[in-house]
């Protein structure tokens, strides 16, 4: 008997990436500058001082990568359009060889039999944009939605599943709140015209899809499953302020059409100034889509704390009057980030009983581990994220068992790449990259989901 878990006919296993992780090829073929680019050669800002300007080199190397996914035997491939490709000034004249290039990854890709599903923003906002205010404005989204149909237009007929943003909570609050991502803002007002803004673009990008004619549209969310550090009452409401911030900031104007109730005590005084929000947003934001993604990796604990801006007008958006407490007792992945496979089952059963009927299918568009691989022998031997996958696939499985509508997994990523501010220290992929050779390496992880993906097949 095989421990690998198994899928209804049709699910889909797939392999994720992203655009500005892997593509390097910063500046060639008349790709415009992203604000990765500039955050990522802004001093002390990204570890060890690593850019994606060169990256895995997938730009050049795509046949290699297509290859390697049609021997893992994945159904679907999901990567990202890089928007200062297409439209490198952010608005104005489109780039025809950024099209180009992401023409010849999709013929690829379908000569390999493997069904694209693009993403079309994974964070590599362009520059110009961002110095027109980026997010904070809602230029941005609308200049967002002409980007989308255009790509839509040429793509949309050979690529069935599309996600319009991944991950807004990390553009908005990492880059406009936190400021450890792209742009590096730390603002109250901005983050969460930011978040806005996002969503707003969201529901024109959608119009934008359908108007295309394309199969599925959607969007990726990482939404967090929080566990109370005790079960004080002053824990249990920093829960809610964390779920507010991280899921239903999110989830209710997608699901439901209107902002979470509990708004109001999460961001405290920055909620007064929420003139950016105009009638008519929440339709635009709610209307029906075709599959929610969701991005999954750990648990978080949180334990209630005090602001740490005592002064209101110096806040940002984050301060939520919580912090992340320890979650004893597990492993730690090398993101130090607890390993507790079970709460994905609970967050999907949370989820069906909290939207019941709205909640489109699901896909998780993300999963996986940072590990500390070595080669040995030309191998690398990485048990620890094999058992991440397994268990997580597993948890998976208990949920569609609990009837929750899960039809795709991506475990991420299929290629270590740029982790953002980590630099390349962290690796997610279950493909190793020399980035001294460009050379690919599969792990042990590559062959155990190989063999659990063919184990699939009556
Ligand atoms: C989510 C992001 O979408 C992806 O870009 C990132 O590399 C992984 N999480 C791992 O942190």
């Amino acid at each position: 008997m095989s421990d690998f878990p198994s899928f209804p006919p049709g699910f889909v296993l797939g392999a994720a990436t992203a655009s500005y992780q892997i593509e390097g090829a910063a500046s060639e073929d008349g790709r415009g500058p992203s604000i990765w680019d500039t955050y990522s050669h802004t001093p002390g800002l990204v570890k060890g001082g690593d850019t994606g300007d060169v990256a895995c080199d997938h730009y050049h190397r795509y046949p290699e990568d297509v290859a390697l996914l049609r021997d893992l035997g994945v159904g679907s491939y999901r990567f990202s359009v890089a928007w200062p490709r297409i439209v490198p000034d952010g608005s104005g004249p489109v780039n025809p060889k950024g099209l180009d290039f992401y023409e010849r990854l999709v013929d690829e890709l379908l000569a390999a039999g493997i069904e694209p599903a693009a993403t079309l923003y994974h964070w590599d906002l362009p520059q110009a944009l961002e110095d027109r205010g980026g997010w904070r404005v809602r230029d941005t989204a609308e200049r967002f939605a002409e980007y989308t149909a255009t790509v839509a237009e040429r793509l949309g007929d050979r690529v069935p599943r599309w996600i319009t943003l991944n991950e807004p909570w990390c553009s908005a609050f990492l880059g406009y709140s936190v400021g450890r991502h792209a742009p590096g803002a730390r603002e109250g007002r901005g983050a969460l015209a930011a978040a806005h803004h996002l969503l707003v673009g969201h529901g024109l990008a959608v119009q934008a899809l359908r108007a295309a004619g394309v199969r599925e549209a959607g969007i990726t969310l990482n939404l967090d499953h929080h566990l109370p550090a005790t079960d004080s009452a002053a824990d249990r409401a920093a829960v809610v302020r964390a779920d507010t911030l991280h899921n239903l900031m999110w989830t209710d104007p997608i699901l439901s059409g209107h902002y979470p109730d509990t708004e109001q005590d999460t961001w405290g005084e920055l909620i007064t100034c929420q003139d950016f929000r105009r009638d008519g947003d929440l339709e635009l934001i709610s209307q029906p889509m075709d599959f929610l993604g969701i991005n999954y990796y750990r648990p978080i604990t949180v334990a209630d704390a005090p602001y740490r801006e005592s002064d209101p007008a110096r806040r940002v958006a984050t301060d939520n009057r919580y912090e992340e407490a320890p979650t004893p007792g597990v492993r730690h992945t090398e993101m130090g980030w607890p390993v507790v496979p079970h709460t994905l089952t609970d967050l999907l059963v949370d989820l069906k009983e909290q939207y019941g009927a709205a909640l489109p299918p699901l896909h998780i568009t993300e999963n996986g581990s940072a590990e500390d691989d070595r080669v040995t022998d030309g191998a690398v031997h990485d048990p620890d994220r094999v058992a991440y996958l397994r268990d997580h696939l597993t948890a998976l499985r208990a949920a569609l068992d609990r009837g929750v509508d899960v039809r795709g997994y991506y475990v991420w990523s299929l290629l270590d790449n740029f982790e953002w501010a980590y630099g390349y220290g962290k690796r997610f992929g279950i493909v190793r990259v020399d980035y001294d050779t460009q050379r690919r390496i599969p792990k042990d992880s590559y062959h155990w989901y190989r063999r659990m993906i063919a184990a699939q097949r009556p």
